[in-house]
């Protein structure tokens, strides 16, 4: 065990909060059993109560210590078979030992196996479910680098475990079992199919025009860098941006390189071939660097609602909310 994962585990069984790597994001982390820790998650993110948390455990024989799966025994064991550990959180009905502070005062909670080998660690080490949202201040860019988090909450973590890049780069796809139809309430890397497949029914995918009623916390507003963040088309050609935006000092993000264009300074590209798995894990990194840069307007490209693009285009358009001309 490293001396990082000793520090964490002895922290958060000091009711302490600490930074650990996940493979979709980084997470600030508290004991589900300490008030004080959910309690100063809210505050470091100056995060709502009514948010509730995703509680993180170490594989599916933790679920018991936090949840009912009566009749549904099936689909959640061919579920954890398939995708845990990985960037699936599943809501299900909570049992009365999970704290208000956890769900919001919600009768359900979420659950996620996390693969990163650092968090797994820290989970068989602590052997107490954690509770930890991205370890972002509320409402800003969730981190992908250890640095992202030094960067926006250095001053208020003692202990910020460095794993490295998140290879996902988006949160988790948040399937909601405790309805009475399987439903994407959140839309991540596991795509709707992914599950249909999977549990051989059919799963309600999640509705980008419906995202002001999703789940309790993802405001239509979120996610958003402080430049001022615009989104154009797949089939938008980015020299046609440029072309009316040449005034301004913009940063020019494609979903792919552009020979014509790519030995300009102020292009940027979130993959070489269009790969949108490659894209995902890059977004937040890129739109966080391009944050620091002292650009007027970020341009950003959208991919298609297909597979992870869905949950791609999710995260941009809540980022691009609050800067929509009305
Ligand atoms: O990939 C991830 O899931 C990351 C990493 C750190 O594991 N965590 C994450 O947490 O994205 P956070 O707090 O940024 O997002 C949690 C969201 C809440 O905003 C809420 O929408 C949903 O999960 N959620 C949590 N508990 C819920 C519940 N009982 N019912 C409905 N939605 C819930
Ligand atoms: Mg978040």
């Amino acid at each position: 065990m490293t001396a990082e994962v000793t520090a964490a585990v002895e922290a958060l069984a000091n009711d302490d909060v600490v930074v650990l790597p996940t493979e979709t994001v980084y997470g600030l982390a508290g004991s589900i059993e300490s008030e004080i820790a959910l309690r100063k998650i809210f505050q470091i993110k100056n995060r709502p109560l009514l948010d509730p948390l995703i509680v993180h455990i170490l594989d599916g024989s933790w679920i018991e210590r936090c949840a009912y799966i009566d009749g549904i025994e099936q689909q959640v064991h061919a579920l954890i078979e398939a995708f845990w550990p990985g960037p699936l959180t599943i809501i299900l009905k909570k049992k009365p030992s999970i704290q208000m502070l956890v769900t919001s005062g919600l009768d359900t909670v979420a659950l996620r196996c996390p693969a990163h080998e650092t968090f797994r660690e820290v989970l068989k080490k602590f052997n107490i479910p954690l509770a930890a949202p991205s370890a972002n201040p509320f409402g800003y860019l969730s981190p992908t680098t250890a640095q992202h988090v030094r960067d926006t909450l250095g001053n208020k973590v003692k202990v910020i475990v460095d794993g490295g890049k998140c290879t996902v780069g988006v949160e988790s796809t948040i399937l909601n079992l405790a309805s009475s139809l399987p439903c994407i309430a959140r839309p991540g890397a596991i795509s709707a199919g992914d599950i249909a497949d999977t549990l051989g029914t059919m799963v309600l995918d999640y509705k980008p025009e419906l995202k002001n009623f999703s789940v309790p916390g993802q405001l239509p507003q979120h996610y958003s860098p402080h430049t001022k963040l615009k989104l154009f088309g797949i089939r938008d050609d980015v020299r046609n941006i440029m072309d009316t935006h040449h005034d301004e000092h913009a940063a020019y993000v494609c979903l792919r390189r552009t020979a014509d264009v790519s030995n300009r300074n102020d292009v940027y590209w979130l993959s070489e071939d269009g790969d949108y798995k490659v894209i995902a894990s890059s977004l937040f990194n890129m739109l966080q660097t391009l944050d620091g840069a002292h650009y007027d307007t970020i341009y950003c490209q959208c991919p298609e609602n297909i597979g992870i693009g869905l949950a791609i285009n999710d995260r941009l358009s809540r980022a691009a909310a609050k800067f929509v001309e009305k």
